[in-house]
Formats: C-alpha cells, sequence, structure tokens
C-alpha cells in the first residue's frame, strides 16, 4: 500500500484543548459508579435511558461496569428555540419503543447544564407510570442550574466552561475525543 505524503492533524492533541478529565479518570470514575448501580439495583432489572447523542458514550462504558441483567434503551430530544428554552419545553424527536409502566428507570446523561432538559424528561418518564426514575450524569455545570435536578449518581462536578469530548460536542465536532477537554476557543 502507498504511503501518502499527507499530514494528519491529530484531533486529539488540538492545541485549542485543554484536557480537564484524562480518558484514566473517567474510566476509573465510571467504575466506580458501575459498582454503585450493581448494588443499588440488584434483583430489579433496570431499563437505562441514554439520551441521544451525547450520552451514548458514557452509557456504553457505564452499561458493561453494571453487573446485573438490564436492559437499555434512547430517546432524542431537542428544545425550542431560545427564546422559549427557557420555560423549560422541549420536544421529542425520538421516543422509547417500550411501555415503562412499572420499571426502574436509570435515566443516564452527559452533562446537566441549566437542568430544564432533564426537569422536563424526568417528570415525563415519571408521569408514564414507571416504578422509579434515577438519574446518572456523568458531568454537572451546578453554577448554571435554573431548575432544580436531582442526580442520583454523578461522575465529576465541574466548573462553568463549555467542554467538549466524550460524547460532548460544539457543533457536531470533538465527540471522539477520549477524554473530557476545555474548549480554548470555540470560533478558532
Ligand atoms: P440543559 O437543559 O441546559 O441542562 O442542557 C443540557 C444539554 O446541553 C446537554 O445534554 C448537552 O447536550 C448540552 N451542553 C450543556 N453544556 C455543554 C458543554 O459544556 N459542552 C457540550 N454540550 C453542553
Ligand atoms: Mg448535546
Amino acid at each position: 500500500m502507498a504511503t501518502s505524503s499527507t499530514s494528519i492533524e491529530s484531533e486529539f492533541s488540538n492545541p485549542n484543548l485543554e484536557v480537564l478529565l484524562s480518558e484514566q479518570e473517567i474510566q476509573s470514575r465510571i467504575k466506580t459508579l458501575g459498582a454503585e448501580i450493581t448494588r443499588d439495583y440488584a434483583g430489579r432489572n433496570p431499563l437505562l435511558i441514554g439520551v441521544l447523542k451525547g450520552a451514548c458514550f458514557f452509557l456504553s462504558d457505564l452499561l458493561r461496569a453494571i453487573d446485573i441483567p438490564l436492559s437499555i434503551e434512547f430517546m432524542a430530544i431537542s428544545s425550542y428555540g431560545s427564546s422559549t428554552r427557557t420555560s423549560g419545553e422541549v420536544r421529542i424527536m425520538k421516543d422509547l419503543d417500550v411501555p415503562i409502566e412499572g420499571r426502574h428507570i436509570i435515566v443516564v446523561e452527559d452533562i446537566v447544564d441549566t437542568g430544564l432538559t432533564l426537569s422536563y424528561l424526568l417528570a415525563n418518564l415519571k408521569s408514564r407510570g414507571a416504578a422509579s426514575v434515577k438519574l446518572v450524569a456523568l458531568l454537572d455545570k451546578y453554577e448554571r442550574r435554573q431548575r432544580e435536578v436531582q442526580i442520583d449518581y454523578l461522575g465529576f462536578q465541574i466548573p462553568d466552561h463549555f467542554v467538549v469530548g466524550y460524547g460532548l460536542d460544539f457543533a457536531e465536532r470533538y465527540r471522539n475525543l477520549p477524554f473530557i477537554a476545555v474548549l480554548k476557543n470555540p470560533e478558532a
């Protein structure tokens, strides 16, 4: 095979990124969260619901750290335009494929920021008759909270910076980073 002379621009060592949480820190925290969920949900066959797209990466690592029978589902949600966003109204773009009445639900999210999306989603799921609804979030940007959201299992609290990587994007870019980084200049 001929070798290309094109130089590869590494995304993982992009100078516009400042690592906040390393791959090792993330994976080690996920092992601990998985062990806690394993212990708390023994015998309850929980249904993990991942919120597309950002939480897929976290969900796929987390569920392999939970050593009990479980199943997974995905939902896609989008907030209305910025003017109505403060109302906390979100639209369900992809709903669950199964009824959740009587099920023990664990919502899996990448980050809780203002809390508007999660407060809507958790209330919506509770109204469907789930036996219980808990939240696991990898990141908590608590300084920005507008709606109270109870995070039952948390990865890390982070300060108010825009972060990317490990599923989190800026205009759909950077989801593939194995670590979480602060985007120093979003315009760059
Ligand atoms: P909330 O309704 O403001 O809590 O919105 C949470 C959603 O906003 C998350 O699921 C992310 O998709 C997005 N988000 C919030 N903060 C960040 C960030 O720092 N980087 C990337 N996405 C973010
Ligand atoms: Mg997002």
